[in-house]
């Protein structure tokens, strides 16, 4: 459990609080480039942080990230016309470039300065990934761009998806780090129940390792007489990198994927989840069909997601459970993995109060996760530098989730796909 006092420090993201002061120590996923994709295209809103922005790509390609409202008399960006390098707003005509320097004001006499003393707030924007990254901090405190492995993948062999989610980033990123949930919530073919009777033996054995980017996990399972080797790393702030082999199922063949998630706060009661996954092996590129069907298989297919980015399967339906395939079937009676994640998630309420929890022995990753972010607040509070804000601390991870025959053979597997090859 965490105190209410602890609770409200870690999941209170705005302006001067202690974990927006946190956060705005890292370059964030803002948006991904496909939504800003033409140059003097339309603009487009963004909310991060808890605060309103738009987003704009001007004619040379560069991405804008600046204050939603004109500083003029507060017309809004949302509207403005994206012209010849710069934003103009539609009141009074005042531009703005995407360093957010007015570059035009037609109202006032030809010959005033007050343009060149007039600015947009406006945040740095870096591009990779298929991402835009924002940083929304301290100018002096800026670190290097981001450095993930997903960055250097080239475009043929990655892909990216964005979801957003009615609930605190924390509960979204617990339920990523929580591993200990798959077999129970995700359960989809449950015949009778004894199988749980049995459900000490699959028991991960869990190690959580502290790095200088966070926390790198092992989960050890015996099945089948065969050892599942699971390791994943949590980078601070809001990021999971794991393996998988994806499709599940399907046409398109299967591939060794590297995958994650970041779950960045829009405020303090949504969640924008940038979903990540590209190939392992820098010999098989990702084809449009697999990227398809690997979402479909995740619960994000455009049957799942509406064009809000929002589960269609939600709240107001009740994730349209099935309680009749809940007595017979799958054990949430919910289609689709991402949605039975989102209603758990969501269904804690929009700030689950963790002073009530009860954490059990399998929940280690995500109290050390909490505590990470804790020493964050502290570490900035003291003015210094909160781990992972250095790219070279996380740019060569990578995960496994696989399966090997003896024990004399997890600490090769680990060591050897556990280093990054793009
Ligand atoms: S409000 Fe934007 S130019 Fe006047
Ligand atoms: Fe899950």
């Amino acid at each position: 459990m965490l105190t209410k006092e602890d609770n409200e420090k870690l999941t209170r993201v705005g302006p001067g609080t202690p974990m927006g002061n946190v956060f705005r120590r890292y370059w964030l996923p803002a948006l991904l480039s496909s939504e800003v994709a033409e140059p003097d295209g339309a603009p487009v809103r963004v909310r991060l942080l808890g605060e309103d922005l738009v987003a704009f790509r001007d004619s040379n390609g560069a991405v804008g990230l600046v204050d939603a409202y004109c500083p003029h008399r507060r017309a809004p960006m949302f509207l403005a016309r994206n012209e010849k390098c710069g934003l103009r707003c539609v009141y009074h005509g005042w531009k703005f470039d995407v360093t957010g320097q007015c570059v035009d004001m037609p109202t006032e006499p030809r010959d005033s300065a007050y343009k060149s003393r007039m600015r947009i707030d406006a945040y740095p924007t870096w591009e990779g990934g298929g991402i835009v990254w924002a940083y929304m901090g301290p100018a002096a405190e800026q670190p290097a761009p981001p450095a993930w492995e997903l960055i250097r993948a080239p475009a043929t062999h990655r892909f990216v998806s964005r979801t957003l989610q009615d609930c605190n980033y924390l509960q979204a990123l617990e339920g990523g780090l929580d591993s200990a949930h798959a077999q129970i919530l995700h359960n989809i073919n449950i015949g009778d129940l004894s199988w749980l009777d049995n459900f000490e033996s699959t028991t991960p054995k869990l190690d959580v390792y502290p790095t200088d980017y966070g926390f790198r996990y092992t989960g050890i399972r015996i099945l089948d007489n065969r050892y599942w080797v699971r390791a994943y790393h949590y980078i601070m702030p809001v990021t999971q990198v794991r393996a998988r082999i994806v499709p599940v199922r399907g046409k398109t063949p299967r591939v060794p994927a590297i995958c994650g998630h970041y779950w960045v706060p829009v405020d303090d009661t949504t969640t924008t989840v940038f979903n990540f996954l590209y190939s392992a092996d820098p010999q098989i590129p990702i084809t449009e069909d697999f990227a398809v069907e690997s979402e479909t298989d995740d619960g994000r297919s455009p049957d799942d997601i509406g064009p809000d980015l929002r589960n269609r399967q939600n709240s107001r339906n009740d994730y349209m459970i099935d309680r009749e395939v809940q007595k017979t079937k799958t054990f949430t009676g919910i289609k689709g993995v991402n949605t039975q994640d989102v209603a758990v998630q969501e269904g804690m309420g929009r700030i689950v109060d963790r002073s009530k929890e009860h954490l059990g022995s399998t929940d280690r990753a995500i109290v050390t996760m909490r505590r990470a972010l804790l020493e964050a607040i502290r570490t900035v509070e003291a003015g210094g530098h909160p781990r992972g804000t250095d790219p070279n601390s996380y740019a060569h991870v990578r995960a496994v989730d696989q399966y090997c025959n003896g024990e004399s053979e997890i600490a090769a597997l680990i060591e050897r796909e556990m280093v990054a090859r793009f």
